[in-house]
């Protein structure tokens, strides 16, 4: 892991391999661990990139709100500051998604391919906005606990949560580590993140959208819907795994990344 100073904040990231360049974008509230098996695997044929987005991980946090838009600029200054200059593979997960959406519109000279895992175009709805601003006072309030029991069902399938106690631990470890500050910042981003359906069909990048085929948070039709709608796009249905598919079945996200990678 190192510590990366873009001048506002430093970032922890953790860097392997060599080669073309993948940026791996975690999900809320989770850091870099989440991208633990495709660290491992893809790391001996890419230069792997794994950040803790600003307010969660080891990273720093800035209080008060932190918009879809600000990480993905966070990630563009960490590319100049490693002098990364050719163009990248970004792939984010559902809030590393949003961020993803951002990153395109504001960067995309910078990338060479998208993916999306497990992450939705539309914005929030008013009551849902409302929800993670209530949210946010109460994490502020209570700490992360007050997130984290009821979001454990949500993010993985039935089935991991029976067969990977070990996982789900850890997962909730991580959550549980995770500031407060940072959480509510990230929380009032996601509730004020663009609607960027009708942008879709001008992204005009490479893109490849994979979704858990037991996602409670979002779901396969939509991401297949998002898919169509892109200039590019590509689906893969992960089977037996929900909203944290690229830890709950690494295997079947690796190979797919892999293809789409050297493809
Ligand atoms: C995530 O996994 O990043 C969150 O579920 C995103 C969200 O709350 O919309």
């Amino acid at each position: 892991m190192e510590r990366i100073d873009l001048g506002e904040v430093t970032l922890q990231v953790e860097m392997r391999g060599a080669g073309p360049v993948l940026l791996l974008v975690h999900g809320f509230p989770l850091d870099h661990q989440m991208w633990r098996h495709q660290l491992d695997e893809l790391s001996s044929d890419f230069r792997v990139l794994a950040p803790d987005l600003r307010g969660f991980g080891q990273s720093d946090h800035t209080p008060g709100i932190v918009t879809m838009q600000t990480y993905a600029d966070d990630l563009a200054k960490l590319l100049d500051k490693l002098e990364v200059r050719e163009p990248v593979t970004l792939c984010g997960l559902s809030m590393g998604g949003y961020i993803a959406w951002q990153f395109v519109e504001r960067h995309r000279a910078r990338l060479a391919k998208l993916v999306l895992c497990d992450t939705r175009a539309i914005a929030d709805t008013p009551q849902g906005a409302q929800g993670r601003l209530e949210t946010a006072q109460k994490v502020l309030k209570e700490g992360p606990q007050a997130l984290v029991d009821g979001m454990i069902p949500k993010l993985f399938a039935p089935a991991t949560i029976q067969s990977q106690p070990d996982l789900i631990a850890a997962t909730r470890t991580i959550m549980l580590e995770s500031s407060p500050e940072g959480i509510a910042a990230a929380l009032r981003g996601m509730a004020e993140r663009p609607d960027v359906t009708a942008r879709l069909p001008t992204y005009d990048v490479p893109a490849l959208v994979i979704c858990g085929a037991q996602d409670a948070i979002v779901n396969v039709t939509e991401m297949r819907s998002i898919a169509e709608q892109l200039p590019h796009g590509r689906f893969v249905e992960v089977t037996d795994a929900g909203h944290m598919a690229p830890l709950e079945k690494p295997n079947e996200v690796n190979a797919a990344l892999r293809e789409f990678l050297q493809g």
